[in-house]
């Protein structure tokens, strides 16, 4: 098992203040924990002061998206250098509420995760199934497409997959540990018959409902190498006892 690799992922949530407080208050708690790789990633707007907050700490900082070029007239847009210079050393790509919202093709996401490399930012790399296609057996196929997709042309380092299957998240239906391990040892199959051995080093994270109270039963699954948690990682205290499952 790779070393696990817990993000909270806050969304459109919290003001500068609120990430001032909520590090304070979660940096004691985390400090002894060297088993997990801790990341957070606030909106583009804390992220400055995230930075500075964490600066002694061992916990990483990551944005929730990006933008595919270096610069010029893209009004609106957040680019790779951008978040280097501002402290991030990783980016979630792909996500659901990304690709639902703001009409994120994989050919986007591919472009995000060539941009983001480029810049030697580590990425995590979100996938996942809606409701309607797990019930018409869809599945490993969508999740075939996505990683392929997403993936096309790409070396495979500094790469984080999260499977998070999209009746999931946010609704409090967690899928089961055994929904989730079939998902990660179908990607785990996949990455190593495309990518042999590098395909056994790369994380498969769970994302979805996670809580205090699941989280040790989804970690004990094989294939199942950390979370990104969106909900129960607004509170310190509850995001601590996710990263601190172990102790
Ligand atoms: P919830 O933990 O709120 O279900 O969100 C999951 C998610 O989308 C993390 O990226």
């Amino acid at each position: 098992m790779n070393k696990p690799l817990i993000a909270a992922n806050w969304k459109l949530n919290k003001t500068i203040q609120e990430t001032e407080s909520f590090i304070k208050e979660f940096l004691p708690s985390v400090k002894n924990n060297n088993e997990v790789e801790i990341v957070l990633a606030p909106p583009f707007t804390s992220l400055y002061i995230a930075n500075l907050a964490l600066k002694d700490s061992q916990v990483k900082l990551a944005a929730q998206n990006i933008f595919y070029e270096d610069k010029g007239a893209f009004t609106g847009e957040v680019s790779a250098p951008m978040l280097a210079d501002v402290g991030c050393s990783y980016v979630i790509i792909g996500h659901s509420e990304r690709r639902q919202y703001f009409n994120e093709t994989d050919d986007i996401v591919n472009k995000k995760i060539r941009a983001a490399r480029k810049h030697n930012l580590s990425v995590i790399f979100c996938i996942g199934e809606s409701l309607n296609e797990r019930q018409m057996g869809l599945t490993f196929k969508v999740v075939q497409r996505q990683l392929k997709e997403g993936l096309r042309d790409i070396e495979l380092y500094n790469i984080t997959i999260a499977y998070e299957p999209i009746w999931a998240i946010g609704t409090g239906k967690t899928a089961t540990p055994e929904q989730a391990q079939e998902v990660h040892s179908f990607i785990r199959n996949w990455l190593i018959s495309n990518f042999d051995n590098v395909g056994k080093e790369i994380r498969i994270i769970y994302g979805g409902s996670v809580t205090p109270e699941n989280i040790k039963s989804l970690m004990n699954c094989p294939d199942v190498e950390g979370a990104l948690v969106g909900g129960a990682s607004l509170k310190a205290d509850s995001f601590s006892k996710i990263v601190n499952y172990k102790f």
